[in-house]
């Protein structure tokens, strides 16, 4: 168990394109709210807001420390609020087939700054410390167990793939060729590997030459998008008709399979178009909200610049 977090305070989080999250899940007294990545309770709290004193927050975290946030928010919440710790996936899952029902359901990808900012947690490659990054600290595999197994045309694959880093090659070559003498237990050396496996002038590129592959071995080590692709049809099951959802993404892969699968549940007949009849039967079970994603205004990405690469998709159940 990692080192418990520390102790809460009002900066924690900024919540990303906040205004327009409430807009588009336009929360009214009495309904039933999940925020299915609580974090530090940012969306929540505004969310709870909207609630006016009446209604039910349902808050899921995969992450343990999101507990003390959950109570100090639980404190000032005004309406019935609930914590259940485990991944969306899995918990939306469960609340589906308990049949329990939502008008609301926010989904904001990724880490929070309460993880990236504990540099025990692994995540940053600003600070030497354990090579871990798993969000739920029971979760397999750490990042150092990736690294120190993975073959290195998997490696190549997610630096490629979840960090669109041009140098996946021979940085995998030489994390292979490292963790042969000395096995990685620290971000420190990865970052000193990564360093010295690109050219020269690309170690003083756009940002730290880390980053890429920080956010692949992230990615990988929460199967972020294996758990996307799971809580998407979950979070659809859960909804009323006239229930919202929103997602805000912060990666294009991320935001394609919410594309997708709004696309998917928003078309109807999937019959052959020279079938005189449909035989299939489907109904569109969503309505899309958000043609395009919505951005960040550039006051936002100025004021927090955690959001640029956010986008924002939602949809209403039919
Ligand atoms: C970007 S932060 C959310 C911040 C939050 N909206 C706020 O305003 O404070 C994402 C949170 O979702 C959690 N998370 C990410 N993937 C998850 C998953 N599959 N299941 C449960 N929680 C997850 C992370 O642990 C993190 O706390």
């Amino acid at each position: 168990m990692l080192p418990n977090v520390l102790p809460p305070t009002e900066t924690d989080h900024v919540p990303v394109l906040a205004d327009e999250v409430r807009e588009l899940l336009a929360v009214r007294p009495g309904e039933t709210v999940v925020d299915a990545t609580f974090g530090a309770g940012g969306h929540a709290r505004l969310l709870a807001e909207d609630l006016a004193g009446r209604g039910k927050l349902v808050a899921i975290d995969r992450d343990p420390g999101a507990k003390s946030y959950f109570d100090r928010f639980k404190a000032r919440a005004g309406v019935d609020v609930r914590f259940l710790r485990g991944d969306f996936a899995l918990v939306l899952a469960q609340l589906a087939a308990n049949d329990v029902k939502a008008d609301a359901i926010l989904l904001d990808l990724g880490i929070s700054s309460m993880q990236v900012d504990r540099p025990e947690r692994g995540f940053s490659y600003a600070t030497d410390a354990p090579l871990d990054m798993r969000m739920d600290p029971s979760s397999e595999p750490t990042a150092a167990a990736i690294v120190n197994t993975w073959d290195e045309r998997e490696l190549v694959t997610i630096f490629r793939r979840y960090g669109e880093e041009r140098y996946a090659a021979p940085i995998a070559r030489a994390v292979v060729r490292r963790r042969a003498e000395t096995p990685f237990t620290r971000t420190g050396e990865l970052v000193d590997v990564i360093k010295l496996a690109i050219p020269t002038p690309a170690r003083f590129g756009e940002g730290h030459p880390a980053k890429r592959v920080f956010q692949a071995l992230r990615i990988a080590v929460n199967d972020e998008l294996g758990a996307l692709e799971a809580a998407l049809p979950a979070a659809l099951e859960m909804l009323r008709p006239g229930g919202r959802l929103a997602v805000i993404s912060f990666h294009s892969l991320e935001d394609r399979i919410v594309k997708r699968f709004v696309a998917d549940q928003a078309k109807g007949c999937t019959c052959p178009p020279d079938f005189p009849v449909c035989v299939c039967g489907k109904e569109p079970t969503l309505r899309s909200l958000t043609r395009k994603p919505i951005r960040p205004s550039q006051l936002e990405v100025e004021r927090n610049p955690r959001s640029a690469s956010a986008r924002l998709r939602g949809a209403a159940r039919t």
